[in-house]
């Protein structure tokens, strides 16, 4: 509207101050085809008005589609960003959970030496001096193993016994015998070691015992009695 307004203003100051020097009627002619003029130019600015409105509906249309879109994509990186983060945090858990199934602890333990060597039928053999007992599983008062984990353990018996004694022995779990069997020497000195795989539940104790009679055991700085354990595998 302004560009018309200022266009009509413009042709009557230029019409005012150029100054006619014609007669009347041709002025009269003059002012009737610029008359003419204008009405055109005012009709093209109503199409070219409504040209740009049709451009400006168009755009903002388009603005508002493009809006709605950019909405939809702000709410699917939303969901995406989330479900992401679900997933990465199940892998961690995920990760975590293997991790804690492969990890075996240290337990191993190696004690040797009874405090007295004359042990009667039905008592636990007490290995006191403990070289290594890493899971401090082991008990050197008792001589009771408490194992840790689940899992299957190697258990080991090195045993040495005096000329013409008998000793009869037992590897117990929870005071079930894993394992019984006998040591003899007759004009012989010799110790024997005893190997067993066991598959021991988490809390459940094991130990040596003497079974039968009494024995008395050979113990010198050549001659150790040894009780050992250790994890080999989770489960
Ligand atoms: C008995 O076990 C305890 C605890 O593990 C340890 O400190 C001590 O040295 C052991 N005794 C011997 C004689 O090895």
């Amino acid at each position: 509207m302004y560009v018309f307004t200022l266009s009509l203003f413009v042709i009557l100051v230029i019409q005012q101050t150029s100054g006619f020097k014609e007669p009347e009627c041709s002025r009269y002619h003059y002012e009737e085809q610029i008359l003419e003029r204008v009405v055109r130019m005012g009709m093209e600015f109503e199409y070219q008005k409504k040209d740009v409105t049709n451009i400006l509906e168009t755009v903002a249309a388009k603005l508002d589609a493009f809006s709605k879109e950019l909405q939809v994509l702000k709410r699917e990186n939303e969901e995406l960003k989330s479900s992401l983060r679900d997933e990465v945090q199940i892998s961690i858990s995920d990760l975590e959970k293997v991790k804690e199934k492969s990890f075996l602890p240290f337990i191993f333990f190696n004690s040797k030496n009874v405090a007295d060597t004359t042990i009667k039928a039905g008592h636990t053999i007490v290995f006191t001096e403990t070289l290594v007992n890493d899971g401090n599983a082991y008990d050197n008062t008792t001589g009771i193993f408490t194992a840790p984990e689940d899992g299957i353990y190697l258990v080991s018996l090195h045993m040495c016994v005096k000329n013409k004694q008998n000793l009869y022995y037992g590897l117990v779990i929870d005071g079930k015998e894993s394992l019984r069997g006998e040591m003899y020497e007759y004009r012989a000195v010799t110790c024997n070691s005893v190997q067993q795989l066991l598959t021991i539940k988490a809390g459940n104790r094991v130990w040596i015992q003497v079974y039968v009679k009494d024995v008395v055991l050979l113990q010198s700085a050549n001659h150790w009695n040894m009780f050992s354990a250790f994890l080999l595998n989770k489960g």
